[in-house]
């Protein structure tokens, strides 16, 4: 004390200095020297210093990178200054079987921490009494007797996937096949079957086709882990992360693991008999006398990820491997079909004695390990021998499955996918697999926590890949994904394995059976879209009838049910603030520090100690990481005639990525969800069904949860057709324009958010317009307001006019004025009003300014967007009394200084959030190129065309500044974020929506971010910033 009180603070600073960098100096030259794993072979640096390991370990490529380094040093190497891994056959033994005489290697405590707030698990009991009371319950779930009694539960989720596939064919074309992604649907099946073993409740991915919002959150944050782990080999900073979480997040964790809860609780207190994993805890431990109510909630939390992703990994490795080998496919399918006449006599027994899938999938585990290392073990007090060889006791062991497993000295070939060595001819001398070690192949594990699910990941394995190929002719989509390069953290990271699928020719519906599968996965499926081919939307258009409704005739009955998720999503809306941000190179700094006190302190920390302060800092860490990896995320909603309102989320990550997943869907618009638009005071979003299948269409509005989880409040029939709203009158009402309908009509809006009618406004035409086929009625195509809120303006493209309401603010009635006249047979469409400078700043000045026509007069202007004649014009807006003024002073085809393509139909018109851009779309006109979204796919992707225009505010005038790809076919409709600097377009035939990049300063688009397909065809996306 006396010293540093003698000190001034410079000085203090420098000794911290020179200690922070002589300090790790110091320590790794003792790494390598004096160490008492000095002399183990391994590259210099990773046996210095804990970074190397760190650095392979958080880009994914820890795996490759071992493998690599057994190559060049051999079996026994040092990969961290405390760690040894091996890549041996005999440390099999060693290290996870109890020898006699030996004490067992406990798990080291850095890797399997658990969350904080949350009690031990099975996973992460360190120490072996507590983990064989916890296993010894959990075990009989998991005999083959209770597999024999689980087989009704494994096949309903095995013909839930293979009908839920079946429904995809003929979806989004009329062909007699369908293009999926089977990584995500076996991931589907296996989480929704834990999902019924373990708690009795599906996740219900399979139902819906997409992720349940809490698996999605998992694989989110997966990265997030990878960081956490890393921390804790530095505890000072871990210690630091969990005072630095915001409440926020710490509830977002704890909403999360609290679901888990809330099913293991609704489980435990239902009061049924039915083979699960947890009716087998129940009855061996109703007094919760060897795993307490805590122990059981997280084992099952953990379990969740644990038993799906492993499976669902080797399926889609498996899968993909097989698909490069269309010999291998076909004799498995031979072997399936041939054994098989009826998809119901495909019980798990009758699929054990299969060869050839049994070799299949021995090799897809061979060769696509889900856990292909196997997590560190201590070595126990007062050391022990690995392989002959005596290591200190505390060193860190891990042991290599996947680098054994692909070593050529025991396996020929060893680096490929053939099934053959599993057969037993390999096992005749002559063949070129007789000395293959097959037996030292344990993908499962072994010993005192050997995978207790293996039987169970068998049965799911054969039965999911015999009934897929079964039933369905499959092939490759685009290039196979090279399994071998996929990047690992904690899980394999897996890449999209696309595959065509098409019934096979000769499959006849068995209907005679008792037990048929297909139909209890029906049963199961209350909600689900008819695999029928859609109708083509432009038939019904012209099919509709002009309903003459009287002000208030259409009525609530019809209010759909709410979203289909309930629940947090992915979508982690962090409370960054400023002074959060340097934290992570502050703890950095701190890192070093605190290993240079904790090292030269006597006692360093024990493995004990570790453990203490590990679970605390699990997910605080995350968290941390969090609000840097996940720190941007956006919902975005999204209308599409398949029927749904789906609702998105954009994750911006650290790096600048972006992601897009789905998260909801609801179906309350449906049949012909059509447009979507937000209120951004309320957050309430009112979404419009054109109706196709009814002479009405609906409006609907709902309430979004944080997480993008849309609730429906009301829904009501309306005039046919309707397909664009807006929110008039300071968001009391709302306009809706009917193009099939030939109206407009008015809503009001009621405190709860609900929806009462207004005016019905009905158009007609004396005779058909210019362009009979299109004009042969009025069609208003869009509801717009002005800037001052005084007028609601419609651009009819059937009947060639602007027309213009005024409102009436006290009641928000409307009045129709004299319409302007546009060029016949233009078919106006769309458009966007640019406010004058003086009401601009009136509204900056005062929140509510009461605009006045004066401030308005002077510099508004009006941009049209006419579908027909594919135009844009810009009109000078005057102001009078009760009607508005329009003179044109400017036009351009829609395509700038190019000639517009023949087909081109002009869609959208919307003004940059800074006022400076007027942005179009058009459709129907594939004149751009663009590299293809799946970058395995070299074919290119054809793209209609957005634009880009600048506006002069004085004089109105656009000057053409880009055609951009629009990154697909038709994009009816885009939107941009309140930034700016994001575009969201809905592309109508290519059923995706993409995020484009746009730059503020020039106003053009830029590189493509993100994008998802989304079922059917897209007509709207919105944010919901
Ligand atoms: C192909 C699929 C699977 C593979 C390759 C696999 C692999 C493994 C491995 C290697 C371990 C041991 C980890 C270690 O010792 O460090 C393990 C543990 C475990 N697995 Fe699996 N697993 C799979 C599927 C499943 C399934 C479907 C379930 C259950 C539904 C399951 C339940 C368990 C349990 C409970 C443990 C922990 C045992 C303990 O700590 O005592 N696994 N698994």
């Amino acid at each position: 004390m006396i010293l540093f009180e003698s000190l001034g603070l410079l000085q203090c600073i420098c000794i911290a200095v020179v200690l922070l960098v002589t300090y790790p100096l110091c320590r790794g030259i003792y790494n390598v020297t004096f160490h008492p794993l000095a002399r183990f072979p391994g590259p210099r640096l990773w046996g210095a210093s804990r970074i190397p390991f760190i650095r392979s370990f958080l880009t994914g490529n820890l795996v490759h990178d071992i493998e690599k380094l057994h190559q060049q040093y051999g079996p026994t190497i040092r990969i961290a200054p405390n760690e040894i891994t091996f890549s041996h056959p005999d440390a099999w033994n060693d290290i996870f079987q109890l020898r006699p005489g030996h004490l067992p290697f406990e798990i080291d405590p850095v890797w399997w921490g658990t969350p904080p707030g949350q009690p031990e698990s099975m996973a992460s009991a360190a120490s072996e009494m507590v983990h064989r009371r916890m296993r010894r319950v959990l075990g009989y779930g998991f005999t083959q007797r209770a597999l024999r009694a689980q087989e009704p539960i494994i096949q309903k989720y095995a013909s839930m996937l293979i009908d839920r596939l079946r429904d995809q064919i003929g979806v989004s074309s009329n062909s007699d096949d369908a293009v999926v992604d089977i990584v995500s649907w076996f991931n589907f099946f296996t989480f929704d079957l834990f999902g019924d073993l373990g708690f009795d409740e599906s996740f219900e991915c399979l139902q819906h086709s997409e992720y349940h919002p809490w698996i999605s959150l998992i694989f989110n944050n997966i990265k997030a882990t990878c960081f956490i782990i890393t921390a804790r080999f530095y505890p000072l900073i871990d210690s630091i992360l969990v005072k630095c979480i915001p409440k926020s997040i710490k509830k977002l964790q704890s909403d999360h693991y609290q679901q888990v809860r809330d099913k293991v609780q609704r489980r435990l207190t239902r009061e049924i008999q039915r083979p699960d994993l947890m009716d087998s805890v129940m009855k061996n431990n109703e007094k919760l006398e060897s795993m307490s109510l805590q122990e059981i909630e997280s084992t099952f939390a953990i379990l969740a990820i644990a038993a799906s992703e492993t499976t669902a990994t080797v399926l889609s490795g498996t899968f993909n491997h097989l698909l490069c080998h269309p010999e291998m496919l076909k004799t498995l399918v031979e072997e399936a079909r041939s054994h098989f006449a009826k998809e119901e006599d495909m019980t798990l027994d009758a699929l054990k004695p299969l060869a050839y899938l049994n070799a299949v999938l021995n090799e897809g585990l061979r060769v696509c390990p889900p856990v292909p290392i196997m997590l560190p073990r201590l070595v126990p007090k007062g050391g022990d021998t690995i392989c002959g060889i005596r290591f200190p006791g505390g060193t860190s062991v891990s042991f290599q499955s996947r680098a054994l497993f692909r070593n050529p000295e025991y396996f020929h070939k060893s680096t490929s996918f053939l099934p053959e060595r599993y057969l037993p001819e390999a096992r005749k001398p002559d063949s070129p697999f007789y000395n293959d070690k097959l037996d030292i192949v344990l993908p499962f594990g072994l010993g005192l926590r050997g995978c207790l699910g293996k039987d169970l990941a068998w049965a799911e394995m054969r039965l999911a890949i015999a009934r897929l190929v079964w039933r369905f002719d499959v092939e490759f989509v685009g290039t196979p994904v090279k399994w071998e390069e996929l990047k690992t953290f904690l899980l394999v990271e897996k890449k999209p394995v696309m595959i065509r699928i098409r019934e096979r020719k000769d499959f006849t519906l068995l209907q005679s059976s008792e037990f048929r599968p297909q139909q209890w996965a029906r049963s199961a499926l209350p909600a689900l879209k008819s695999s029928a081919p859609r109708p083509d939307p432009s038939l019904f258009r012209r099919r509709y009838a002009l309903h003459r409704l009287p002000r208030t005739v259409l009525s609530t009955a019809d209010v759909h049910p709410p979203s289909r998720f309930i629940g947090p999503s992915g979508c982690n809306r962090l409370p960054i603030k400023m002074w959060q941000l340097p934290i992570p190179i502050v703890v950095l700094v701190l890192s070093q520090l605190c290993t240079f006190f904790n090292s030269i302190s006597a006692t360093p920390l024990s493995a004990q100690q570790a453990m203490r302060f590990s679970p605390a800092r699990l997910l605080s860490a995350s968290v941390l990481v969090n609000l840097t990896s996940t720190a941007v995320c956006t919902n975005l909603y999204v209308s599409s005639y398949a029927g749904d309102i789906t609702s998105l989320q954009l994750i911006k990550s650290a790096d600048d990525t972006y992601s897009l997943t789905k998260i909801a869907a609801n179906n309350g618009s449906s049949p012909s969800p059509t447009w979507l638009e937000k209120d951004s005071k309320t957050g309430i979003v009112y979404g419009l069904d054109e109706g196709f299948t009814s002479p009405n269409g609906s409006i609907s509005s709902y309430k979004p949860s944080s997480s993008g989880v849309l609730t429906q409040i009301d829904r009501h029939l309306t005039l046919g057709g309707p397909v664009s709203s807006i929110l008039y009158n300071e968001g009391k009402s709302l306009a809706v324009a009917h193009y099939g309908g030939s109206a407009l009509s008015t809503w009001n809006i009621l405190p709860t958010g609900g929806l009462s009618p207004g005016q019905n406004f009905l158009f007609t035409l004396t005779k058909p317009g210019a362009n009979p086929a299109r004009q042969e009625a009025p069609h208003p195509h869009e509801a717009l307001v002005d800037p001052t809120d005084s007028f609601i303006v419609v651009p009819d493209l059937g009947a060639d006019l602007i027309r213009v309401f005024s409102i009436d603010k006290a009641t928000s009635d409307l009045t129709e004025q004299t319409p302007f006249p546009v060029a016949a047979g233009s078919g106006p469409r769309h458009g966007a009003f640019l406010e004058s400078a003086a009401l601009k700043a009136c509204k900056k000045e005062s929140y509510g300014c009461m605009a006045t026509s004066a401030q308005a007069n002077n510099g508004t202007f009006f941009f049209l967007i006419s579908e027909l004649a594919n135009t844009v014009t810009s009109y000078k807006v005057t102001y009078g009394e009760k009607s508005l003024g329009f003179e044109q002073v400017f036009q351009s085809g829609t395509y700038g200084n190019q000639t517009t393509p023949v087909g081109a139909a002009s869609a959208e018109a919307i003004l940059s959030p800074d006022h400076k851009y007027l942005l179009t779309s058009s459709r129907n006109a594939t004149i751009l190129n663009i590299p293809n979204f799946n970058t395995t796919n070299s074919t290119t992707l054809p793209s209609d065309t957005l634009q880009s225009w600048s506006i002069n505010p004085t004089t109105g005038k656009l000057t053409f500044e880009q055609l951009a790809p629009a990154g697909g076919a038709f994009p009816r409709q885009f939107s941009v974020n309140k930034k700016g600097d994001l575009a969201a377009v809905g592309l109508q035939q290519s059923a995706r929506v993409v995020i484009l990049e746009r730059n503020v300063l020039d106003g053009t688009f830029g590189k493509f971010v993100a994008e998802i397909g989304v079922p059917g065809e897209v007509t709207s996306v919105v944010w919901d910033e």
